[in-house]
């Protein structure tokens, strides 16, 4: 705190909601570049670089973030913080399925992006994202359980090859043992994959029947087709991919959202990863832990964050906080001094209590959810910037949350958490 009274407050011009409507087909990039108009709704407040790094923070405690591989190719600004601040990367979306095999059997891993800057900036560690999920699908497999049949196959077994084949594929190629991408140890840069994503509802049932909004199917096609046995097939594809290519140390995670806000939904999550920690393959079990999302905001109850870490922790597996950011647009809540107090405090919190209930060798770290509100899922989803959830601003800047967080993972832990 005391050193926080000495920043300097760079910008500081009250806060808006763009108005206009914003048309749907309406592009990332012109998106980003009318948030990025002084028209009086210029950043959030933010404060002077005083040199500290997040990975430095906390030598137990690895950060990464989510990125873009289009701003890591064109933002210097961006690429210079993804180089300075964090440890670990996980692809926002480019090595989602849809990237990675847009045409069936046509797999596509011309884009070195991820590698390149992993390897470049320092070796840091890249955790896979993701093998399996209901979106991030390209058209080819949306459209699947409307086409004919190949004689004598059904669709459970028609699916179960493609999901096979796309994880034994996709594992081989950032496990290959003549990749140059390697640590100090010529291990893989590429240590941890979400195998499978958000499997569960909010009511902790398996998502299923379709369900489209916004172009999004809500269901999922790999329990419509092959059942929820997809999900233990999927880790054991997973773990003898792995073991394929003489990689003992991929570390497979569970990934998921919700933990701290719907009950049946941690409940279910712990049933079924401590079903899988059950199974084995070549005497290891199939689920190496899990990603707590935590997209959160303001309002987040501290007792429920506490109450899923602790729940997760005790399965035994590795976790993740592996999507973090801190909304704050909550309904009658506007944008003010006092979200963004919340906010920082909130970021320290997490961090606290990560540290405090996760030990650390159960720790795989704390990722966040995009670097700034320029690059963020959500000023993107909403076309306003009313999360600014993120530690930088529309500029890079450091809010104030980013120096909180800062100090959530390196001061000591009060006896209040
Ligand atoms: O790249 C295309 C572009 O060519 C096209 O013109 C444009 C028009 O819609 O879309 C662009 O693709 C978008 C892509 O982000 C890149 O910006 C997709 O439509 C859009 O659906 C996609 O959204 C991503 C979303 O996952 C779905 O894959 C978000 O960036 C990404 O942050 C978000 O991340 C998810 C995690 O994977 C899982 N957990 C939740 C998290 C937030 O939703």
């Amino acid at each position: 705190m005391t050193c926080e009274k000495e920043f300097i407050m760079k910008i500081s011009m009250g806060f808006l909601v763009l108005t206009g409507i914003v048309h749907p087909g309406c592009s990332k990039d012109a998106l980003q570049k009318e948030l990025s108009k002084d028209n009086g709704v210029k950043n959030v407040q933010v404060l002077a670089d005083t040199g500290k790094v997040l990975q430095f923070a906390n030598p137990n405690v690895i950060i990464g973030a989510a990125v873009n591989v289009k701003l890591l190719a064109t933002d210097g600004i961006y690429r210079d913080l993804v180089k300075k601040q964090y440890n670990s990367i996980s692809p926002e979306n480019a090595m989602k399925m849809i990237n990675l095999q847009p045409q069936e059997g046509n797999f596509d891993f011309s884009d070195k992006t991820i590698e390149n800057v992993a390897l470049d900036f320092g070796k840091k560690r890249i955790h896979g994202h993701t093998l399996v999920w209901h979106r991030g699908l390209p058209n080819w497999v949306k459209n699947l359980e409307t086409t004919t049949l190949p004689n004598g196959t059904t669709r459970a077994q028609q699916m179960d090859s493609i999901l096979s084949r796309h994880i034994r594929t996709v594992i081989a190629n950032y496990d290959n043992p003549a990749s140059i991408y390697k640590d100090n140890n010529g291990k893989p840069l590429l240590k941890s994959w979400d195998v499978v994503n958000e499997a569960l509802d909010d009511n902790g049932d398996y998502r299923a029947t379709q369900n489209i909004s916004n172009g999004e199917d809500k269901g999922s096609i790999w329990y419509r087709t092959i059942g929820k046995s997809y999900v233990q097939k999927a880790f054991t594809y997973a773990r003898k991919a792995a073991e394929a290519q003489g990689d003992t140390d991929l570390k497979l995670f569970y990934n998921d959202y919700g933990h701290e806000y719907s009950a049946k939904k941690l409940d279910s999550i712990y049933k079924m990863v401590m079903a899988l920690k059950q199974i084995t393959f070549n005497g290891k079990p199939i689920i190496d832990g899990i990603g707590m999302q935590f997209h959160i905001n303001i309002n987040t109850s501290l007792a429920n964050i506490k109450n899923a870490l602790i729940k997760m922790k005790s399965t035994g597996l590795l976790i993740h906080i592996a999507e973090l950011d801190i909304s704050l647009n909550k309904p009658g809540l506007p944008f003010s001094a006092a979200a963004l107090d919340a906010q920082k405090q909130k970021y320290k919190d997490v961090a606290m209590l990560y540290r405090k209930y996760v030990p650390a060798n159960q720790r795989w770290g704390i990722t966040l959810w995009n670097v700034g509100d320029k690059d963020s899922w959500l000023t993107y989803t909403s076309n306003t910037q009313v999360d600014a959830a993120c530690l930088f601003d529309l500029d890079y800047g450091q809010k104030p949350a980013f120096f909180q967080f800062y100090d959530g993972l390196n001061l000591d832990i009060p006896a209040s958490y």
